[in-house]
């Protein structure tokens, strides 16, 4: 037991429910939750998609879409503060500096006009009063602190200059730039590859030693949280089915759904293809270098190798897998075979050499290549209703 648990809890959550209206019916997303979360600890919330994770994460924020999302019981207290209900005023004063948080969709919270360290900044100058160059300072250190190679030089980077892994060590890096007491991590790495998942939960974990805050961990996986979390809640459809410390959790579970997550490891198989099965992409010595400009004029001083020299052979049936560390150059390279962004090499589709091809002529080639992104919020349009960008995808949308 943790010394701190004699103390009153940080954060106490007591039978918190959330419910959306639409508008034909009600919604019940989170149904009578309690759970506290004691100083330097940190507690996990684990379950399926879909089961209200994220909704009562964002409940603690007061970031659910009010007065459309409404909460039907329940009570929130950070250091006795109540925040269900609070004041924008209270809430300012909370959000970001007394509780940092670091949303599931990094795309959401970076803005894409502003660089690196002017996002970083401005909260420091917003809630801790800083110059504009101290902040700055600091900026570089926190990307320090959450280990961004060449720190530095990254600061003067917008966001799409950064591959997915550095982009969450910028946010977390955000999250972490008024010293919250407590860090709500919402999926911090699940957009992210294995490599680089392990990375970033050992991250996490320092920080949270080195600077003695809690730590509310959201995950899908309780794998994921198996090495960070001391205490653990299991949701399912909007309520928590099982609480208990990692050991109870992962030695002795008792709920029939902790024990199937537990049994949960990916299965499946990627099928053989048949030896004759034709060539569906080809490509050969595929290079993307991004040119560095400097000075006034903008002079090409370098060029960054996202991809250097990179060649792959598909075939119909078969499945590749592109593994590397984060900023490797794995995006990038898929980005290029699809022609979204320009390369040298040779790239051939179902034997036709694409290189070259005005937009118009690749459109008809653009149905066969489809591409999953990685960060779902940039390819969502959060104007259409999931039913409109599916139909759009079939191009039978009417227009009305
Ligand atoms: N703004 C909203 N309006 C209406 N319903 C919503 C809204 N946000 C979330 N919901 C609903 O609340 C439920 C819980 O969603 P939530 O985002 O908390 O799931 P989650 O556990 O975080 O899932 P995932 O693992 O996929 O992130 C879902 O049924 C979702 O459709
Ligand atoms: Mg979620």
């Amino acid at each position: 037991m943790n010394e701190n648990q004699t103390l009153p809890p940080l954060l106490e959550v007591q039978d918190l429910s959330v419910s959306f209206k639409t508008v034909a019916e009600r919604s019940d997303a989170v149904r009578n939750v309690s759970f506290d979360v004691h100083s330097g600890e940190t507690v996990a919330i684990v379950g399926e998609s879909g089961s209200g994770k994220s909704v009562t994460a964002l409940s603690i924020m007061q970031l659910l879409p009010y007065p459309s999302a409404f909460h039907p019981s329940g009570s929130i207290r950070y250091n006795g503060q109540e925040l269900v209900y609070a004041s924008q005023q209270v809430l300012q004063e909370y959000r970001g500096d007394r509780i940092g948080m670091i949303f599931q969709e990094p795309q959401t919270s970076l803005n894409p006009l502003h660089t690196i360290s002017r996002q970083i900044s401005e909260t420091l100058i917003v809630h801790k009063g800083m110059s504009k160059s101290d902040a700055i300072g600091r900026s570089l250190e926190l990307l320090e602190m959450v280990r961004i190679r060449n720190a530095r030089e990254r600061l003067h980077d917008y966001p799409h200059q950064l591959s997915g892994g550095q982009r969450q060590r910028v946010m977390i890096a955000m999250a972490l730039a008024n010293e919250p007491g407590l860090l709500i991590a919402d999926e911090p790495t699940t957009a992210l590859d294995v490599t680089i998942q392990a990375e970033i939960l050992k991250l996490l974990r320092d920080l949270q030693q080195e600077m003695g805050m809690s730590l509310l961990l959201i995950s899908h996986d309780l794998n994921v949280v198996r090495k960070l979390a001391n205490r653990i809640c299991v949701m399912r459809q909007g309520e928590f089915v099982e609480t208990g410390s990692r050991s109870e959790i992962f030695e002795n579970p008792q709920h029939p759904y902790t024990k199937m997550l537990l049994e949960a490891e990916p299965s499946g198989r990627s099928g053989e293809p048949l030896p004759e099965a034709p060539v569906v992409v080809d490509s050969e010595s595929v290079r993307v270098w991004f040119p560095v400009r400097r000075g006034v004029l903008r002079r090409t001083i370098g060029h960054i190798k996202a991809v250097n020299d990179v060649s792959v052979t598909v075939q119909e049936g078969e499945t590749i897998g592109i593994v590397g560390e984060s900023g490797s150059g794995k995006t990038t390279f898929a980005l290029a075979l699809l022609r979204l962004i320009s390369s040298e090499g040779r790239i051939r589709f179902e034997g036709r050499e694409i290189q070259g091809r005005q937009t118009k002529e690749l459109r008809e080639l653009r149905r066969k290549m489809q591409v999953v992104f990685q960060d779902p919020y940039s390819s969502l349009s959060p104007r259409m209703t999931v039913s409109e960008i599916i139909a759009e995808g079939f191009g039978c949308m009417r227009k009305t």
